[in-house]
């Protein structure tokens, strides 16, 4: 079957507050975003996703919605929204928007309502148990930390929250709740919006007794910190009955032409993501192996070789090594090695995988983690070095704002901006230039089989991405040695080092942290 946009596309994902600021007030905003347009389109990139744009308190940077179908006025409005989106879509990019269902602001006016009384109409959109303030309802913890539960006084009754206190979470064993959530899906994709990253969507229902979850008996390699001794959180996510919630927004989402659904998804284990990704449920769905996993090829291989083998014919993957939750996979890299040569390889491994790359802003440039001083803390889980501006150039705040404060601080843009490496051929940026272009000119890459080479050195990772009439193999070396891989001539498409010759002799070396695409003959 011929594949679909999303299976073909290079994602950006767009952190707004931080892309570029239009207004010199120090906050990246959405027209900011329109101006640096071509700036995506040149790298070659399909879709981009904007984190959080609705009206929110900022208790966790836009994922507390105060309004969903507004837009925050640090950002802009919604004159700024549909710019955006006619310059995107002129340019043939995609815009996906992040949809928060499974909590809202505690200043939203459902929650306002909800809280006022035991009988309001609403009481009954959030998770509240009645009772006294000794005793919360049951052992459930946040993912941010301490008690998932907070006493309400007036009303005598503890509300849900899996995350800040200020984030109550929605019923969506409610219809009505379904129903409202189904109106804000349909209010951005009538406006044009190519579909929806959806915010921790396991997480959306709860057990309908609201059991203790157990403790943990083994660490859990897919979610971050859970560890033996903490609680598995058996009852309060990834329940069955989330599944009926995700096909009623496929239906809405494909009342329109050609949308996605794309999730968050951390199911409580990795097998059980391709639950979510079937013809009636998700298009897509992240895969957070990546952006926990050290830079080895054991790491990297043992979390392709569970997606290649859970997902089977009808799911597609997606692999992202950042985002804005976690630091940023240069900076971790860094930290017991060559952080800039450890990131290109990363980059021809997200980009020659079978499956959608997502690439987090600034990370086609190696954009580090910002240093974030005490005083300039804005994130309350300490998220806030992955999210600083974007380097443009190195101009005063490396060309993000002309304010003389930025709303976090910046990092190195005097080395690493877009404006220096444009025009350097060995740069970062050109590297994931000639990397996109040579995805979307090899149909192998797109469209090819995956098969790992199974007599490659355990600290490398060479794979064959293969259709009948192309032969493509993509060899990463891992380590700070040069390795003989035992595979027959070919012609190099792409190294991550100079090379003096393209054609390549029997077996391959490849050079310390060496990342090489070779076609074979067919
Ligand atoms: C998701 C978001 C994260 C947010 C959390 C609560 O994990 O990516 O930024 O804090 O959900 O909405």
């Amino acid at each position: 079957m011929a594949l679909q946009w999303w299976q073909r596309a290079v994602f950006y994902q767009i952190y707004p507050r931080s892309f570029a600021d239009s207004n010199g007030d120090g906050i990246g905003d959405l027209d900011g975003v329109t101006a640096h347009l071509d700036y995506v389109e040149s790298l070659g990139i399909d879709a981009i996703w904007l984190n959080p744009i609705n009206p929110s308190q900022l208790d966790d940077w836009g994922y507390d919605v105060s309004d969903y179908c507004g837009i925050h006025p640090d950002l802009g409005d919604l004159a700024a929204f549909d710019r955006l989106l006619a310059e995107a879509h002129r340019r043939e990019i995609r815009v996906i928007v992040d949809l928060v269902p499974n909590h809202t602001s505690n200043q939203h006016p459902w929650f306002i309502e909800s809280r006022a009384s035991r009988t309001n109409p609403k009481r009954d959109w959030y998770i509240w148990v009645p009772g006294s303030p000794e005793r919360a309802p049951n052992n459930w913890v946040s993912n941010f930390g301490g008690p998932a539960w907070q006493y309400d006084a007036d009303t005598q009754a503890w509300y849900l929250h899996t995350f800040l206190v200020q984030q109550p979470d929605l019923n969506f064993r409610n219809p009505e709740v379904v129903e409202a959530m189904h109106g804000v899906i349909r209010f951005w994709l009538e406006r044009g919006a190519d579909g929806y990253r959806i915010d921790v969507v396991a997480n959306m229902i709860k057990d309908a007794q609201l059991r203790d979850n157990p403790l943990r008996t083994e660490p859990n390699p897919d979610i971050p910190s859970r560890r033996p001794g903490e609680l598995n959180p058996l009852y309060s996510t990834d329940q069955p009955e989330v599944h009926d919630i995700i096909r009623g927004f496929r239906r809405v989402s494909d009342s329109y032409e050609n949308r996605i659904l794309v999730g968050e998804t951390w199911p409580r284990e990795q097998e059980r993501l391709a639950d979510y990704l079937r013809p009636d449920e998700l298009q897509l769905a992240f895969n957070f192996r990546f952006l926990l996993a050290r830079y080895e090829a054991s790491r990297f291989r043992a979390a392709i070789e569970l997606t290649e083998k859970s997902f089977g014919a009808g799911a597609w993957p997606t692999w992202t090594l950042s985002n804005h939750d976690f630091s940023r996979h240069i900076s971790r890299y860094s930290r017991d090695g060559d952080g800039d040569a450890r990131a290109r390889v990363a980059a021809v491994m997200l980009l020659t995988l079978r499956g959608s790359p997502f690439i987090y802003y600034g990370e086609e440039i190696g954009m580090r983690d910002a240093a974030i001083p005490a005083g300039s803390k804005r994130d309350p889980v300490g998220r806030d070095g992955c999210r600083s501006p974007m380097q443009w150039s190195d101009a005063r705040n490396g060309g993000f704002s002309t304010s003389d404060k930025t709303w976090l601080p910046c990092g190195d843009f005097k080395t690493v901006n877009v404006a220096r490496q444009l025009n350097d051929p060995h740069s970062m940026l050109a590297l994931h230039r000639r990397l996109i272009q040579l995805r979307k000119s090899t149909p192998a890459l797109v469209e090819g089989s995956y098969r790992e080479f199974d007599r490659a050195p355990e600290d490398c990772l060479v794979f064959h991405r293969d259709t009948p009439a192309q032969h493509i193999v993509v060899a990463l070396n891992f380590t700070a040695e040069p390795r003989e891989i035992a595979l027959p001539e070919g012609k190099i498409l792409l190294s991550t080092v100079s090379r003096s010759a393209n054609l390549t002799k029997s077996p391959l070396t490849l050079a310390p942290n060496e990342a090489v695409i070779m076609i074979l003959d067919a």
